[in-house]
């Protein structure tokens, strides 16, 4: 009886990890730009985009659209697309018939990335002029603000933009080996071509790019670590030494923000990828391992403090849009613990001794609280669970579809859609929001972006935490 009771307990609160993993990637296809195949799910998108590229002449149809603007920024799409292949590598093996939908959405992303860097010496940053962009509110499929394009060349390098779009391309070669060798050779064969550009010839989007990308995505804090990062993930494709080498001599200068991963800080992804291989090498572990270390203490909060945690048990770090902090911690959260795993390696935090278990469960708790297990009992995935943000800031889904609305909404022409209090008309299924504030708020609001807005890198991470949780018996 007593056992029964309890079954039906954990059932009637219980996650499900599974559903959520297949929403989190269906959110890919409403990001997309481009002309769309006819397996597209997310059926309320339609073609957009269709002559970007065209100003510079190079075929630039296609990726991601990075959030609820209709702009193309190469920078965090890069980001999105090497940790999506990150998800797959280490867990594709648990995704089931998702991981097909995982590789497609990887290949959306490097299909046209390969466009962007197919001219040598050339990496095209940016599509679309965020200043006529958002000016206007508009559904992508109707846009008529300047499609222009930007891009970086010898004179005018950009290596942190170059050197993710390697570390995406190279990450994704893996993801791609057992399932389309030829593809994955391409897309190593570039990588290699364009990690040894940004190397080449250094310096910073943020100046050669200049008010296009930055004060939008500004690499604060520069270009070390995308190109340690690159050299890492080229390491991991090639096992070349010189990769190898360039990692551990660059590591000093590139670990900045040892705890910080996403878009813009690469050092803590970095320690932890590279943790994979120096487990057990004492000689170079030591640029790696106490970082890592450190991290995962940090989080456990012993023997400081160096995260705050909300009433209700959620990462808050400052800044608008936390959630994407929240995923990529608990990404690497959970990588990491399976390292310690296969090396039965215990953590010394303060005075605590930390397992594997230990830090899932954190991540897990992290997961859980998104999913819907916290103080308002609202899920943050749109179109996950009973309650989940209605008015998202995202273009697309406030304005009627074209199926609903077939005649052309103007620059301003949507700006009525954007005021009502009625909820948004089309489910963008899966999209993460920026999530609640520090005492566990929210303001279910397009007025809010911080809280409200998707973006694209804030669910790349949440896929691979969803497929490894979606395994049975975990902890
Ligand atoms: C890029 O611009 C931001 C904002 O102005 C600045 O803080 C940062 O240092 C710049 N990064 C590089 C690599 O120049
Ligand atoms: C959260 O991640 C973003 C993207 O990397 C970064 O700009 C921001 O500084 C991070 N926040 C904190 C508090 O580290
Ligand atoms: C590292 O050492 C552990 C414990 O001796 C061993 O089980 C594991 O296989 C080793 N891993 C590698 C990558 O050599």
């Amino acid at each position: 009886m007593v056992a029964m009771m309890m079954m039906t307990v954990t059932r009637a609160d219980s996650i499900n990890y599974g559903e959520a993993l297949r929403k989190s990637i269906l959110f890919f296809e409403g990001q997309r730009s481009g002309k769309l195949p006819p397996s597209q799910r997310m059926k309320w998108r339609k073609d957009s985009a269709l002559f970007d590229g065209s100003d510079i002449h190079i075929d630039m149809v296609g990726g991601y659209y990075d959030a609820g603007d209709n702009v193309k920024f190469h920078f965090p799409m890069a980001f999105t697309t090497t940790v999506l292949a990150w998800s797959v590598v280490e867990f594709g093996d648990l995704m089931g018939s998702e991981r097909e939908h995982a590789l497609d959405a990887i290949k959306w992303g490097t299909d046209y990335f390969m466009k962007a860097t197919k001219i040598p010496d050339l990496v095209v940053a940016q599509v679309g002029n965020p200043y006529g962009d958002h000016d206007c509110w508009e559904r992508p499929e109707d846009m008529d603000t300047p499609r222009t394009s930007y891009y970086i060349t010898k004179e005018k390098p950009g290596s942190e933009l170059a050197a993710e779009i390697a570390a995406a391309l190279a990450a994704s070669s893996i993801a791609f080996r057992t399932t389309d060798a030829s593809y994955s050779n391409i897309l190593l064969k570039r990588a290699i071509r364009v990690f040894d550009f940004a190397n080449k010839y250094r310096g910073s989007y943020n100046n050669s790019v200049g008010e296009a990308v930055c004060p939008f995505y500004c690499d604060f804090n520069g270009y070390m670590d995308e190109l340690v990062w690159g050299a890492a993930w080229l390491y991991k494709a090639t096992k070349r030494a010189r990769y190898w080498d360039f990692v551990k001599s660059n590591m000093q200068a590139a670990n900045v923000s040892p705890f910080e991963f996403g878009w813009d800080g690469k050092a803590a992804g970095i320690n932890v990828l590279v943790s994979e291989w120096v487990m057990n090498d004492s000689s170079s572990a030591n640029l790696f391992i106490p970082n890592a270390d450190a991290l995962m203490c940090g989080l456990v909060g012993s023997p400081t403090k160096s995260f705050y945690y909300t009433k209700g048990g959620l990462l808050f770090r400052e800044g608008a849009c936390n959630l994407q902090n929240v995923t990529a911690l608990s990404f690497l959260l959970i990588v990491y613990a399976r390292f310690m795993e296969g090396v039965k390696k215990t953590l010394s935090c303060g005075k605590e001794v930390v397992d594997s278990k230990w830090l899932i469960n954190i991540a897990k708790s992290q997961a859980d609280y998104i999913l819907g297990k916290n103080p308002l009992g609202m899920s943050y995935m749109v179109g996950y669970g009973s309650k989940y943000p209605q008015r998202i800031h995202h273009r697309g889904s406030v304005l009627p579809s074209l199926d609903a609305h077939p005649q052309h909404f103007g620059c301003r022409d949507g700006v009525a859609y954007f005021k009502t209090e009625k909820p948004n008309p089309n489910v963008l299924i899966g999209a993460l929001v920026g999530g609640p504030a520090y005492d566990d708020s929210f303001q279910d609001s397009r007025y809010n972006p911080g809280q409200s807005e998707p973006t694209t890198y804030l669910n790349a991470p949440f896929v691979g935490v969803l497929a490894y949780l979606n395994k049975p018996n975990i902890i």
